[in-house]
């Protein structure tokens, strides 16, 4: 792209600052700047108005799930199919470690935060721990696919490579890079990270499998006979991944996915909640939800929208290669974002101040025919790490692997 066409394509959208420094630029520097001009979507930005963009939810219905009880009845039989398809090479699993994690303020990727207390134990060793487990007990290696972004790519795979993975086989780990959005103020401005640098975030985990796609990896999984990918996230220090009982479960429940949930703490607690949406599984926010939907019960009195999603989710790959080039909604998200203000000095804010753009997995699970709802013990499964303290950080979750016997 010229600097005469970038200029022209900005200009259209009111982007035109973006050139700002062009003339102070190297070539090197220019060529870089108009490239990044060149990849941009502005139509993006027409996502923003006054930043409440959601679409309106269809007509919901509440969806139960198979509980806990009716697990541990057949729990032999899940384990015993789950184990078949792992030990099969039928099931891999995708780490989303592509995230900022900007609530908890790091400057590195979240999976290198160390939550050892007496010795360091960071959570992609945990993660890589747990998924051991499986690894063991089927006697087979689970093809362990990572998502990175271009921020944290390096540092992500410098850290297994200098942690010799974690003792895990890395013939069977594969790192891809998932792809960028523009990062813009709260009047639609895309923000500058440097002189010929657009600010950029990750654009969500919603990309995660067409970006798997792009990076040749589906061809990989059908080399290696992979039909279920288990999807998780890098902060859920106690979860289990590739889990044969919830494997088992939905192959022999005939679903085309499953999602794991847990009981809700309170109605009013901040999950997304699995339920039918227009026919279809979706997950609904909590505040999408009216009061009424909230509260609502049965005759036994349990709650009707009762089992909010903690990220782990299982896709038959078949399905997803069919819906990968349908269009997901964008969210537009407040984050901190940090930029080069009028003197070009860096500012990096304490709070947010503007927008980024992420399309969500949790919106795949309505682009699906059907999904087992799988309900987990929260005490046992769920201690994600989202804030610095209180609800969902690193206290809490250290809290929780000590209760689950895990040496901190
Ligand atoms: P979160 O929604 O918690 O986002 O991600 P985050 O970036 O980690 O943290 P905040 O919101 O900025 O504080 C849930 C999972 O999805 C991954 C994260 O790494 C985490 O495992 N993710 C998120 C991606 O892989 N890519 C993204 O663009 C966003």
């Amino acid at each position: 792209m010229t600097y005469e066409e970038a200029k022209k394509k900005l200009a259209l959208a009111g982007q035109e600052h973006l050139l700002k420094y062009y003339d102070e630029l190297d070539a090197g520097q220019q060529e870089n700047l108009l490239g990044q001009i060149e990849k941009l979507d502005l139509s993006l930005l027409q996502l923003i108005g006054d930043g409440k963009i959601e679409t309106a939810k269809g007509k919901l219905e509440p969806l139960g799930a198979v509980t806990i009880e009716e697990i541990a009845e057949k729990k032999d039989i899940y384990e015993e199919k789950g184990l078949e398809a792992v030990r099969a090479g039928k099931v891999g699993a995708v780490l989303l470690a592509g995230g900022q994690g900007t609530r908890l303020g790091l400057d590195k990727p979240k999976g290198m935060l160390n939550v050892g207390m007496t010795k360091e134990l960071y959570l992609f060793e945990q993660i890589v721990a747990n998924l051991m487990q499986v690894v063991k007990k089927a006697d087979a290696w689970v093809p362990l696919f990572i998502m990175t972004s271009e921020k944290n790519n390096a540092d992500t795979t410098g850290f297994f490579e200098e942690h010799d993975y974690f003792g895990y086989n890395k013939d069977y780990i594969y790192f891809f890079v998932q792809e960028m959005a523009p990062s813009v103020s709260y009047e639609g401005k895309i923000y500058m990270e440097g002189k010929d640098k657009l600010a950029t975030s990750p654009n969500g985990n919603g990309g995660w499998f067409s970006s798997m796609a792009r990076a040749g990896l589906l061809e990989k999984g059908k080399e290696l006979g992979v039909e279920w990918l288990n999807v998780f996230s890098v902060d859920n220090v106690l979860q289990k991944i590739a889990d044969p009982v919830f494997v088992g479960a939905t192959i022999v429940s005939g679903c085309i996915c499953g999602a794991k949930v847990v009981a809700k703490a309170d109605p009013n607690e901040k999950v997304g909640v699995l339920c039918m949406e227009d026919g279809k599984p979706s997950i609904v926010e909590y505040y999408e939800m009216t009061d009424e939907i909230i509260h609502s019960r049965d005759e036994q009195g349990k709650l009707l929208y009762n089992y909010g999603v903690i990220l782990n989710y299982l896709f038959e790959v078949n399905t997803l290669v069919k819906i990968m080039n349908e269009n997901m909604p964008v969210h537009v998200v407040e984050k901190k974002i940090p930029y080069i203000d009028e003197n070009a000095q860096l500012v990096k804010p304490t709070e947010p101040n503007g927008y980024k753009f992420e399309t969500l997995i949790l919106d795949m699970i309505h682009m699906v025919d059907n999904c087992l709802s799988f309900e987990v013990e929260r005490e046992k499964e769920f201690a994600p790490i989202k804030n610095r303290t209180g609800v969902d950080s690193l206290d809490s979750a250290r809290e929780l692997m000590q209760r689950n016997g895990i040496l901190l």
